[in-house]
């Protein structure tokens, strides 16, 4: 049997056509995926059920035959399985207890706990894994432990994450402490997902462009370098994609720093400074603007185009920059999928 494009991509391999899958694939603009949430009543009931979360998951790849499927659930789960509260406000997004002091982070699960919230997860791992096409790649995922601890520092997703950068600053050994716990828990909760049947993982770095010079260093690339290594120690051959999102130039170098296979790029950059200064290192996923799936047309089909080409001399997964938008238009994913299949 060949192998699944995406696992050759992410070996170096330079193909015809890039495969192609989209974050938040599985999402509000879909019909389909809006009667299953309601169906589960909320967004974490969701998460929890395995067969409701394997459903959503699978039902992108039904309608567009996307190349990989991610794993349905949030990177708030883990966080909630180390203790504390987790909600969604409608509307508003999501809240969590604060974890802000020593006594806090200590007060914090040990991480051979996290099992027992999070084995719903590692259930719909394994369905996936049963049902999905065969040429479809599975993909796990988790928060890289600096955008983990924004939210658990701050309760809620900020503009600016200055609570955790207060906390980074003002009571260095607390926040230290608190990366670690996540690091580690992260390790042993991608784990348990490669185990349960994820041929990838990986890691949403979403507010690494906050950290600048050594912060970047010390939060965005030691501890996602840390998971990396130990993923690898224990699964040999385990395909790692980074997502150090809006890095900028911090994405230079960043797979040699991490030893991830592939670095997604967002869209703050031109996919032709991301052929030049990123994928020269190996495989880069991304990064067509979130927006096209909003606005269709000629803009869509011309800047798909462009990023197909700027990557075309090396590995090359096709993705947005970021996450499809509730407002997007299910064609216009559809017409994406065709530019690129027909370049
Ligand atoms: O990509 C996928 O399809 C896989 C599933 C997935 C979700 N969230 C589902 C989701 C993944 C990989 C995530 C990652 C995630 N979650 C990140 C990192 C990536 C990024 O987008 O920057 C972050 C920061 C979160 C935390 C989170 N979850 C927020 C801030 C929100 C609210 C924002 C919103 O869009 O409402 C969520 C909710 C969430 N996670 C939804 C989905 C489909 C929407 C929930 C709903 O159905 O109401």
């Amino acid at each position: 049997m060949t192998e699944k494009t995406i696992l050759r991509a992410l070996k170096g391999e330079v193909l015809p056509t890039p495969p192609i899958w989209m974050m938040r694939q599985a999402g509000r603009y879909l019909p389909e995926y809006r009667a299953t949430r309601a169906k589960a009543g909320d967004f974490l009931s969701l998460c929890y059920t395995p067969d409701l979360a394997a459903e959503v998951t699978l039902q992108p790849i039904r309608r567009y035959g996307f190349d990989a499927a991610i794993l349905f659930a949030d990177i708030l789960l883990l966080p909630q399985a180390l203790g504390p509260k987790l909600w969604f406000e409608t509307g508003e997004g999501p809240r969590m207890e604060t974890t802000t002091t020593m006594a806090a982070v200590q007060a914090l699960k040990s991480k051979d706990l996290i099992h027992e919230t999070l084995s719903p997860v590692y259930e719909t791992v394994r369905i996936l894994a049963r049902e999905l096409p065969k040429e479809t790649t599975l993909i796990g995922f988790a928060g890289a432990p600096w955008t983990v601890a924004t939210y658990m520092i701050a309760g809620r997703g900020s503009k600016d994450q200055g609570a955790a950068h207060d906390l980074k600053n003002n009571d260095r050994d607390t926040f230290a402490a608190l990366i670690d716990v996540i690091t580690d828990a992260t390790i042993d909760y991608l784990s348990e997902q490669v185990k349960a049947g994820a041929e990838v993982v990986k890691l949403f770095d979403s507010w690494a462009g906050s950290l600048k010079g050594q912060d970047f260093t010390d939060f965005a690339v030691k501890p996602v370098a840390r998971i990396i290594a130990e993923l690898k120690a224990r699964h040999p051959g385990l395909p790692v994609i980074a997502f150090p999102r809006e890095a900028g130039n911090g994405y230079i170098g960043f797979a040699k720093r991490t030893h991830a296979d592939c670095v997604a790029l967002d869209n703050s950059v031109t996919p032709e400074w991301g052929a030049e200064n990123v994928q020269v290192s190996g495989c880069v996923q991304g990064n067509l603007a979130p927006e096209h799936m909003v606005t269709g047309g000629e803009a869509l089909v011309r800047e798909t185009r462009r990023v197909v080409e700027a990557f075309r001399k090396g590995p090359h997964i096709f993705n947005l920059g970021h996450g499809i938008t509730p407002e997007a238009n299910p064609d216009n994913v559809a017409l994406m999928i065709e530019t690129v299949r027909n370049c």
